[in-house]
């Protein structure tokens, strides 16, 4: 009995040294859930371009979708990967989701972007060299729009914490989103992510605050483009408008409703 539970163990073993690495956040996203759907696996059915290796799993969230193409909308706005199949079942929907892990030193991945938490109080200064550090070319939080703002909330948003953030022109500056109106050219933005223990505010605000006041540094980047995270844009493409190809033996994929190979 012990020998076939080590003989288990190191087929285990060998079967996970082989593939490309598991992507730890994707892994605690759908262990979150622990739905009785919940999987997480390996790809392995063969399409008309390589399959990347890459992890899969479904969950089941709360949301009495109508048919598929509204659970499609759900689980498109609220996944943080990506999306390959949406069913509509009663009062739930199950999403299943693909990712490649591309992120590295323990960042994150969300959304094909790279994400680490810090859990120091720091100043700005600090919490920007801090991203430095971290990995060539990350640097503090830069939120793009209320939505991703959301995302990361429902992804890291078991804290009670504050978080510098990049101040960036594109983001909607409404007096809902700075709750300081003075105008103090020191003073920090950071976003809240639940309510806050020593502001009375709520999840999503963002504040400015004097430079004294400390906050924990969020360090973001884009990781390059791979062949894998490539392939699995591709297949999502092909899917909805053309059949994609693989061109040369460089691993390229081309998808276009006219091209004809020769
Ligand atoms: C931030 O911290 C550094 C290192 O402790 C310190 O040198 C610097 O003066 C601080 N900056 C502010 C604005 O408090």
């Amino acid at each position: 009995m012990k020998f076939i539970k080590n003989l288990l163990l190191l087929l285990v073993f060998i079967k996970c040294s082989l593939q490309q690495i598991q992507d730890p956040s994707f892994q605690r996203y759908c262990q979150r859930f622990n739905q009785p759907l919940t999987r997480y696996e390996i790809r392995s059915e063969g399409e008309a371009i390589p399959n990347p290796v890459g992890d899969r799993c479904t969950v089941s969230m709360d949301f009495p979708a109508r048919d598929d193409k509204e659970a499609e909308i759900y689980c498109e706005r609220w996944g943080m990967f990506v999306l390959v199949e949406a069913k509509a079942d009663g009062n739930r929907v199950s999403c299943t989701y693909e990712n490649v892990y591309e992120c590295k030193d323990n960042f994150d991945q969300i959304r094909g972007m790279c994400y680490k938490k810090f859990h120091t109080l720091q100043n700005y200064t600090e919490a920007e060299e801090e991203c430095k550090k971290s990995h060539a070319g990350a640097e503090i939080l830069k939120l793009h729009s209320k939505h991703q703002s959301e995302l990361l909330e429902a992804f890291f948003g078991d804290t009670l914490k504050m978080y510098f953030l990049q101040p960036d022109k594109t983001l909607e500056q409404s007096s809902q989103f700075v709750a300081d109106e003075s105008n103090d050219p020191n003073s920090n933005y950071v976003i809240t992510y639940t309510y806050s223990i020593h502001y009375d505010v709520g999840p999503n605000t963002i504040l400015k605050l004097n430079e004294n006041v400390k906050a924990f540094a969020m360090c973001m980047y884009q990781p390059p483009e791979t062949i894998l995270s490539f392939a699995v844009k591709a297949k999502k493409l092909a899917k909805y408008y053309y059949p994609t190809q693989l061109v040369g033996a460089m691993g390229v994929w081309r998808t276009s409703s006219h091209y004809t190979p020769t």
